[in-house]
Protein backbone atom coordinates (compact mmCIF):
# COMPACT_ATOMS: atom_id res chain seq x y z
CA UNK A 1 0.00 0.00 0.00
CA UNK A 2 3.01 2.56 0.67
CA UNK A 3 4.40 1.29 -2.47
CA UNK A 4 4.19 3.49 -4.82
CA UNK A 5 5.29 2.32 -9.25
CA UNK A 6 7.55 4.71 -10.99
CA UNK A 7 7.21 2.59 -13.99
CA UNK A 8 6.38 -1.07 -15.16
CA UNK A 9 9.99 -1.91 -14.22
CA UNK A 10 10.51 0.35 -10.67
CA UNK A 11 8.77 0.71 -7.62
CA UNK A 12 10.08 3.13 -4.98
CA UNK A 13 9.11 1.92 -1.57
CA UNK A 14 11.30 5.39 0.16
CA UNK A 15 8.64 5.32 2.67
CA UNK A 16 10.15 2.38 4.70
CA UNK A 17 13.13 0.23 3.65
CA UNK A 18 15.12 2.85 0.38
CA UNK A 19 14.97 5.98 2.55
CA UNK A 20 12.96 6.52 5.41
CA UNK A 21 12.96 3.00 7.29
CA UNK A 22 10.59 1.38 9.37
CA UNK A 23 12.59 -0.34 12.12
CA UNK A 24 9.42 -2.88 13.87
CA UNK A 25 9.03 -3.74 9.77
CA UNK A 26 12.65 -4.38 9.88
CA UNK A 27 12.43 -6.75 12.42
CA UNK A 28 9.98 -8.86 11.15
CA UNK A 29 12.07 -9.31 8.63
CA UNK A 30 14.96 -10.17 10.26
CA UNK A 31 12.98 -12.73 12.19
CA UNK A 32 10.94 -14.20 9.18
CA UNK A 33 14.97 -14.47 7.13
CA UNK A 34 16.07 -16.21 10.21
CA UNK A 35 13.12 -18.80 10.89
CA UNK A 36 13.77 -19.66 6.94
CA UNK A 37 17.42 -20.33 7.82
CA UNK A 38 17.79 -21.40 10.91
CA UNK A 39 18.91 -24.90 9.65
CA UNK A 40 21.47 -23.52 7.56
CA UNK A 41 24.12 -23.18 10.27
CA UNK A 42 24.76 -19.70 8.88
CA UNK A 43 28.30 -17.84 10.62
CA UNK A 44 27.98 -14.45 8.24
CA UNK A 45 25.48 -12.05 6.57
CA UNK A 46 26.71 -10.55 4.27
CA UNK A 47 24.89 -7.73 2.35
CA UNK A 48 26.08 -4.26 -0.03
CA UNK A 49 25.69 -0.80 0.96
CA UNK A 50 23.09 1.05 1.73
CA UNK A 51 20.02 -0.20 1.43
CA UNK A 52 20.46 -3.96 2.24
CA UNK A 53 22.09 -3.04 5.62
CA UNK A 54 19.22 -2.26 7.83
CA UNK A 55 17.33 -6.26 6.49
CA UNK A 56 20.71 -7.58 7.03
CA UNK A 57 21.08 -6.15 10.56
CA UNK A 58 18.00 -7.31 11.66
CA UNK A 59 18.62 -10.76 10.25
CA UNK A 60 22.12 -11.31 11.99
CA UNK A 61 20.70 -9.95 14.66
CA UNK A 62 18.40 -13.05 15.45
CA UNK A 63 20.65 -15.33 13.99
CA UNK A 64 23.09 -14.21 16.92
CA UNK A 65 26.10 -13.86 13.87
CA UNK A 66 28.25 -10.83 12.43
CA UNK A 67 26.38 -8.69 9.36
CA UNK A 68 28.95 -7.55 6.77
CA UNK A 69 28.14 -4.83 4.11
CA UNK A 70 30.18 -4.80 0.98
CA UNK A 71 31.21 -1.37 -0.01
CA UNK A 72 30.97 -0.11 -3.60
CA UNK A 73 33.79 1.98 -5.46
CA UNK A 74 34.52 3.67 -8.27
CA UNK A 75 37.43 1.87 -9.93
CA UNK A 76 40.22 0.77 -7.36
CA UNK A 77 43.62 -0.07 -8.02
CA UNK A 78 44.67 -3.30 -7.13
CA UNK A 79 45.00 -4.32 -3.90
CA UNK A 80 45.73 -7.49 -1.85
CA UNK A 81 43.83 -6.78 1.41
CA UNK A 82 40.04 -7.12 -0.37
CA UNK A 83 37.93 -9.26 -2.33
CA UNK A 84 36.86 -7.16 -5.30
CA UNK A 85 33.60 -8.18 -7.84
CA UNK A 86 32.54 -5.66 -10.54
CA UNK A 87 28.21 -5.89 -10.39
CA UNK A 88 26.73 -3.59 -13.33
CA UNK A 89 23.36 -1.97 -12.63
CA UNK A 90 20.91 -1.86 -14.80
CA UNK A 91 19.45 0.58 -13.13
CA UNK A 92 22.11 2.97 -13.02
CA UNK A 93 23.53 1.98 -16.03
CA UNK A 94 27.07 1.85 -14.44
CA UNK A 95 29.45 -0.95 -12.91
CA UNK A 96 30.88 -0.46 -9.61
CA UNK A 97 33.56 -2.58 -8.06
CA UNK A 98 32.23 -4.29 -5.02
CA UNK A 99 34.44 -4.66 -1.91
CA UNK A 100 34.85 -7.03 1.09
CA UNK A 101 38.26 -6.73 3.35
CA UNK A 102 40.00 -10.33 3.64
CA UNK A 103 39.66 -10.09 7.00
CA UNK A 104 36.04 -10.75 7.32
CA UNK A 105 35.37 -14.19 5.34
CA UNK A 106 36.77 -17.16 5.73
CA UNK A 107 36.44 -20.72 4.25
CA UNK A 108 34.73 -22.24 7.35
CA UNK A 109 31.86 -19.14 6.56
CA UNK A 110 28.53 -20.02 5.52
CA UNK A 111 27.23 -17.09 4.79
CA UNK A 112 23.61 -15.77 3.92
CA UNK A 113 23.38 -13.17 1.52
CA UNK A 114 20.59 -10.61 1.96
CA UNK A 115 19.62 -7.60 -0.30
CA UNK A 116 16.52 -5.48 0.03
CA UNK A 117 15.69 -5.18 -3.70
CA UNK A 118 15.96 -8.19 -6.72
CA UNK A 119 16.07 -7.15 -9.73
CA UNK A 120 18.98 -9.05 -12.20
CA UNK A 121 20.65 -10.19 -9.82
CA UNK A 122 23.81 -8.58 -10.35
CA UNK A 123 24.51 -7.39 -6.69
CA UNK A 124 23.85 -10.91 -4.74
CA UNK A 125 25.19 -12.85 -7.44
CA UNK A 126 27.88 -10.64 -7.01
CA UNK A 127 28.14 -11.04 -3.69
CA UNK A 128 28.29 -14.48 -4.11
CA UNK A 129 31.23 -14.48 -6.29
CA UNK A 130 32.58 -12.59 -3.03
CA UNK A 131 32.31 -14.95 -0.71
CA UNK A 132 32.71 -18.12 -3.10
CA UNK A 133 36.74 -16.28 -3.59
CA UNK A 134 36.55 -16.36 0.36
CA UNK A 135 36.18 -20.24 0.04
CA UNK A 136 33.13 -19.56 2.24
CA UNK A 137 29.89 -21.34 1.85
CA UNK A 138 26.79 -19.25 0.02
CA UNK A 139 24.25 -21.14 2.04
CA UNK A 140 21.46 -18.95 1.04
CA UNK A 141 20.19 -15.91 -0.53
CA UNK A 142 17.18 -13.45 1.35
CA UNK A 143 15.87 -10.74 -0.90
CA UNK A 144 13.20 -8.58 0.52
CA UNK A 145 11.68 -7.64 -2.68
CA UNK A 146 11.46 -10.13 -5.68
CA UNK A 147 10.59 -8.54 -9.12
CA UNK A 148 9.91 -11.83 -10.40
CA UNK A 149 9.66 -10.36 -13.72
CA UNK A 150 12.77 -9.65 -14.03
CA UNK A 151 15.98 -12.27 -14.28
CA UNK A 152 17.60 -12.27 -10.74
CA UNK A 153 15.15 -15.12 -9.72
CA UNK A 154 16.02 -17.43 -12.55
CA UNK A 155 19.47 -16.76 -12.16
CA UNK A 156 19.91 -17.56 -8.51
CA UNK A 157 18.26 -20.51 -9.23
CA UNK A 158 20.31 -21.75 -12.21
CA UNK A 159 23.16 -21.19 -9.96
CA UNK A 160 21.16 -23.95 -7.62
CA UNK A 161 21.71 -21.63 -4.57
CA UNK A 162 18.71 -21.62 -2.41
CA UNK A 163 17.31 -18.46 -2.70
CA UNK A 164 13.50 -17.06 -0.31
CA UNK A 165 12.01 -13.34 -0.97
CA UNK A 166 9.87 -12.40 1.55
CA UNK A 167 7.76 -10.34 -1.64
CA UNK A 168 7.40 -11.39 -4.76
CA UNK A 169 5.84 -8.77 -7.61
CA UNK A 170 4.70 -10.43 -10.87
CA UNK A 171 3.95 -6.91 -12.52
CA UNK A 172 4.09 -3.59 -11.89
CA UNK A 173 2.17 -2.55 -15.11
CA UNK A 174 -1.23 -0.49 -15.42
CA UNK A 175 0.44 1.58 -12.61
CA UNK A 176 -0.10 -1.50 -9.95
CA UNK A 177 1.27 -3.58 -8.08
CA UNK A 178 0.18 -7.11 -8.65
CA UNK A 179 1.45 -9.75 -6.64
CA UNK A 180 3.02 -12.98 -7.51
CA UNK A 181 0.78 -16.19 -6.27
CA UNK A 182 2.73 -19.39 -5.50
CA UNK A 183 1.11 -20.76 -8.88
CA UNK A 184 2.75 -18.25 -10.76
CA UNK A 185 6.18 -18.43 -9.62
CA UNK A 186 6.50 -21.85 -9.40
P1 LIG B 1 20.24 -6.15 -9.44
O1 LIG B 1 21.37 -5.96 -8.47
O2 LIG B 1 19.20 -7.11 -8.91
O3 LIG B 1 20.70 -6.55 -10.82
O4 LIG B 1 19.48 -4.79 -9.60
P2 LIG B 1 19.85 -3.44 -10.34
O5 LIG B 1 21.28 -3.44 -10.76
O6 LIG B 1 18.81 -3.17 -11.35
O7 LIG B 1 19.66 -2.50 -9.09
C1 LIG B 1 20.44 -1.39 -8.83
C2 LIG B 1 19.92 -0.67 -7.62
O8 LIG B 1 18.55 -0.37 -7.76
C3 LIG B 1 20.04 -1.43 -6.33
O9 LIG B 1 20.15 -0.50 -5.29
C4 LIG B 1 18.67 -2.10 -6.23
O10 LIG B 1 18.35 -2.45 -4.91
C5 LIG B 1 17.79 -1.03 -6.74
N1 LIG B 1 16.55 -1.45 -7.35
C6 LIG B 1 16.35 -2.30 -8.38
N2 LIG B 1 15.06 -2.34 -8.71
C7 LIG B 1 14.42 -1.49 -7.88
C8 LIG B 1 13.06 -1.08 -7.74
O11 LIG B 1 12.14 -1.50 -8.46
N3 LIG B 1 12.81 -0.19 -6.76
C9 LIG B 1 13.75 0.31 -5.94
N4 LIG B 1 13.37 1.18 -5.00
N5 LIG B 1 15.05 -0.03 -6.05
C10 LIG B 1 15.36 -0.92 -7.02
P3 LIG B 1 21.47 0.36 -5.07
O12 LIG B 1 21.84 1.16 -6.26
O13 LIG B 1 22.51 -0.58 -4.60
O14 LIG B 1 21.00 1.40 -4.04
P4 LIG B 1 21.03 1.43 -2.48
O15 LIG B 1 21.08 0.03 -1.93
O16 LIG B 1 22.25 2.19 -2.12
O17 LIG B 1 19.76 2.09 -2.11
Amino acid sequence: SEGIVLSEKVLEVDSFLNHQMDPVLMKEVGKEFARLFEAEGITKVLTIESSGIAPAIMAALELEVPMIFARKQKSLTLREDIYVEKVYSFTKEQSNDVTVSKKFLFPNDRVLIIDDFLAHGEAALGLARIAEQAGATVAGIGIVIEKSFQSGAQRIKETGYRGESLVRIASLADGKVTFATEETVH
